[in-house]
């Protein structure tokens, strides 16, 4: 037996396909065993929930930098790109601070998702971690694209197998323009990284569907008629409510997922309530695969 399988994490799986939650730990105070019976929770079990924990910027990106470098945030959508000197936090809110957001991806849906898939190094993971929650609303639904893989027709499967797709890096998932890009519809012509539509998980060695986001999305190689057409195909499996898990959050409520094998999205919420998450996003160590 490996030192570390001595650890008794208390792991408990969500009742839907994917997710668990993961009691008892500070995230503060994590020794190397523990760490890595997270690691491998977070591995098998794609989305992993922490209540409770108080954790400060420093502590956020603490714990993050355990699993690798951690990418820079997007640029806001003000034009700002860093938090009081901390270019590692992405701060997702609609609160409004001297007349301009203090973060991004407003109030309204926030369509499906992984981060930052429209570059050539998208990150492997993303901690999101609550610090003020709206009374109702402003759910994160994630969804499990290994099941998606798994659940398309045999026919399909072949059509996709060798197929590279644009992900589009004009939109981010709240509709805004990302700064510096022009707005386009084409999805053709429009900027993005181009990944395998298939690719196998670095760690699980399994297959899965690698989808990003569906605006501007477009299958090299293919008229754009029948791009969009299969990748509606496609996606009609890749949501299935049977694939998905939502939590509710609570304040202290730390989230972390897998970008490779999940996507996400978040319903909207009364604009008038304050939502303040802040995120960190961990750098992958192997592009995106076949
Ligand atoms: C993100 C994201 C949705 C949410 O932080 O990457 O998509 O629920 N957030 O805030
Ligand atoms: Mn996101």
């Amino acid at each position: 037996m490996r030192k570390e399988e001595a650890v008794r994490l208390d792991v408990r799986p969500n009742a839907a396909a994917l997710g668990a939650e993961v009691k008892g730990v500070d995230l503060r105070a994590l020794d190397e065993a523990t760490f890595q019976a997270v690691h491998r929770a977070w591995v098998d079990h794609l989305v992993l929930l922490f209540r409770g924990q108080t954790l400060s910027d420093d502590d956020l990106i603490a714990f993050s930098r355990r699993f690798g470098d951690l990418d820079w945030a997007p640029v806001q959508e003000t034009g700002r790109r860093f938090v009081d000197g901390k270019p590692e936090i992405y701060v997702v809110s609609n609160v409004i601070e001297k007349g301009e957001p203090i973060g991004s991806l407003g109030a309204g849906e926030a369509v499906w998702h992984t981060d930052m898939s429209y570059i050539e190094d998208p990150p492997k993971a993303s901690m999101l971690y609550a610090l003020e929650i709206p009374p109702s609303g402003g759910n994160t639904g994630f969804v499990n694209m290994y099941a998606a893989y798994d659940a398309l027709p045999a026919a399909l499967k072949q059509r996709v197998e060798g197929l590279v797709l644009k992900h589009d890096g004009t939109y981010n998932s709240g509709g805004y323009v990302r700064q510096g890009i022009t707005a386009t519809d084409d999805p053709v012509t429009s900027p993005g990284a181009v990944h395998p539509l298939v690719c196998t998980h670095p760690e699980s060695r399994r297959r899965v569907l690698y989808l990003g986001r569906r605006r501007n999305g477009y299958i090299l190689g293919l008229p754009l008629a029948e791009s969009e057409k299969l990748l509606d195909e496609l996606w009609s499996y890749a949501t299935r409510d049977e694939f998905t898990w939502h939590h509710q959050w609570r304040v202290g409520d730390l989230v972390m997922w897998d970008n490779r094998c999940t996507m996400h999205r978040r319903d909207p919420f009364d604009s008038s309530a304050r939502r303040v998450m802040h995120r960190t996003q961990i750098k992958g160590e192997a592009r995106p695969a076949a």
